[in-house]
């Protein structure tokens, strides 16, 4: 009933694994099951995207793969200690770009002769180049997310845990992070488990797309994306599994009178 962060010097055949994962919270008429016998690998470089009506879940599972908390049974283990992106960016105000980043490098142990280097390189990656002086206010919120992603990034973990990281952008914006995610991922090798519950975005970022039913959240089906990559939200094979899933999706949510 743990999460295990594996070290890396022992052989892992996933980068996450979560077995019979429950999860309950108390509530006013007792114990609120929450998540219910989940089970889900993700495999090493993986893109897995976890999508679900508002309240199914999702991030309860995210933070219990994260290990800010404990299954209530079932145990998750993951191939090192994952980087965790959240919606808001939770950036430092009073730290400049660079140095958000710098923080996040000087946790993980890096030198401190070495970080600031890392730091304009990870920028570089999340085509932020020039912006290592900016402050936070300062930034845009897509370049927000970019610094917090490149401070996820700077954590060097083998799997990316994402909480709908660009629910709060615009369409454009956040398009063109979509692209910068997807080239990130082929170029590092990450793992990436994404929580959504936007249909679209799950079949544009994904290889798996995993749903989960509401109450309890349950895995109720899952795709395998063979479109290829880079793929636009607006392709007509994108287009088309997303209406198929949505459906699926409409009668998770009907099934357990949400609306
Ligand atoms: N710490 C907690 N204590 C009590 N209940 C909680 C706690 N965390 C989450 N819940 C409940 O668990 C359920 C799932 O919440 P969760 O935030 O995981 O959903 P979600 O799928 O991420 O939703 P959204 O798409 O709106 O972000 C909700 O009913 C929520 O009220
Ligand atoms: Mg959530």
């Amino acid at each position: 009933m743990a999460t295990t962060f594996v070290k890396a010097a022992e052989s892992v055949e996933q980068a996450a694994r979560i077995e019979h994962v429950s999860k309950s919270f108390p509530g006013p008429g007792g114990q609120q099951l929450v998540l219910d016998d989940i089970s889900l690998d993700v495999a090493p470089g993986e893109f897995v995207t976890l999508l679900g009506a508002s309240g199914c879940g999702k991030s309860t599972l995210l933070n219990l793969v994260a290990g800010l908390d404990q299954p209530s049974a079932g145990s998750i283990s993951t191939d090192g200690r994952p980087a965790l992106m959240f919606q808001e960016h939770a950036l430092f105000p009073w730290l400049t770009a660079g140095k958000n980043i710098e923080l996040a490098l000087k946790l993980g142990g890096v030198a401190r002769g070495e970080r600031r280097g890392r730091a304009e390189e990870l920028l570089e990656l999340v085509r932020l180049q020039g912006s290592y002086g900016k402050r936070v206010h300062e930034l845009s919120g897509g370049m927000r997310q970019r610094v917090a992603m490149a401070r996820a990034l700077a954590q060097d973990s083998r799997l990316l845990l994402m909480d709908e990281p660009f629910a709060a952008l615009d369409a454009i914006t956040r398009d063109l992070l979509h692209d910068e995610l997807t080239r990130i991922w082929a170029e590092t090798g990450l793992s990436v488990l994404f929580v959504t519950h936007n249909v679209r975005e799950a079949v544009r970022l994904a290889q798996r797309v995993v749903l989960l039913s509401s109450r309890p959240g349950r895995v109720a089906r899952e795709w395998r994306v063979d479109i290829p990559q880079p793929r636009r939200i607006e392709d007509a094979p994108v287009a088309e599994l997303s209406l198929e899933i949505t459906e699926v999706l409409r009668g998770e949510i009907r099934r357990h009178g949400q609306h």
